[in-house]
């Protein structure tokens, strides 16, 4: 059953990445708790630096229990992981390298393959592996960190993208083409539809125009896609994004 979306503003960056960094802690409590374990996909981009590096200091980072925590990725430029732009190396250098958690518990997309179509797959029978799931099954993330782009893209789901239209594969390659689409890897519509708890994570005003298209005029971009059919559905927004947002979307 799908629930509201929430949108919770913050006051700035620092804030929304605070919030964040709790609703990381909680929800990592929760599943280790029932679980067992916890299973993160974490976003790429710049906005979650600041979310990552307060996790991996005090207090959040006590507060994780970092043995039981199952990183992914929810996409990858195609550079390899010491490239500037590497999703993983951000996240490695902001958080993975800091925290204890385990290197085996660490799932890196091959950002960095020839054959774009063959490091999906294999990411895709890694997320099968880690989450026991058969053909045709979707793994169930506890929670997916996602970022927005100005244009309402979410992870490496595009405007006018094909990948859009995935409805059974769990990964796919997104081939740079006509619609100024770069070359990445990205987990689809379906895992994220699937995930316990979705969370975007979105700061300053540069967003605040495509925070609009979305929440107040509903526009119908990558990211107003991603609305998980048995989970949550969060916004977590600074005052600058949240702008041009009316009292109805401050829910
Ligand atoms: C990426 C992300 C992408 C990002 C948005 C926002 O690989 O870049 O998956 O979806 O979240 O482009 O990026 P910023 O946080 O840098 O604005």
């Amino acid at each position: 059953m799908r629930s509201e979306p929430t949108v919770t503003i913050l006051d700035d960056p620092e804030a929304m990445a605070d919030a964040a960094a709790r609703l990381v802690v909680d929800a990592a409590a929760e599943a280790i708790t029932v679980r067992g374990r916890f299973t993160l996909a974490l976003a790429g981009g710049r906005t979650p630096a600041a979310t990552y590096a307060k996790l991996a200091a005090p207090p959040y980072r006590d507060q994780v229990d970092w043995a039981h925590v199952w990183a992914f990725f929810g996409d990858e430029r195609a550079v390899p992981p010491d490239h500037p732009e590497s999703n993983y190396r951000m996240a490695h250098e902001a958080l993975l390298s800091r925290v204890p958690i385990p290197r085996t518990q660490v799932w890196r997309i091959r950002g960095e393959a020839e054959d774009a179509e063959a490091a999906a797959a294999e990411y895709a029978k890694a997320l099968a592996e880690a989450f026991g799931t058969r053909r045709g099954e979707l793994p169930r993330l506890d929670l997916v960190l996602l970022g927005l782009g100005v244009d309402g893209h979410t992870a490496s789901l595009f405007p006018g993208s094909p990948v859009l239209r995935e409805v059974f594969r769990t990964v796919a390659a997104v081939h740079a083409g006509a619609a100024a689409i770069p070359q990445r890897l990205t987990l689809t519509l379906p895992v994220l539809n699937a995930a316990a708890r979705v969370a975007f994570l979105v700061a300053g005003a540069e967003k605040a125009k495509v925070l609009k298209t979305l929440l107040v005029e509903r526009a119908l971009l990558p990211a107003a896609l991603v609305s998980p059919e048995h989970g949550q559905l969060v916004w977590l927004v600074d005052r600058a994004a949240a702008a041009l947002l009316t009292a109805a979307e401050r829910r």
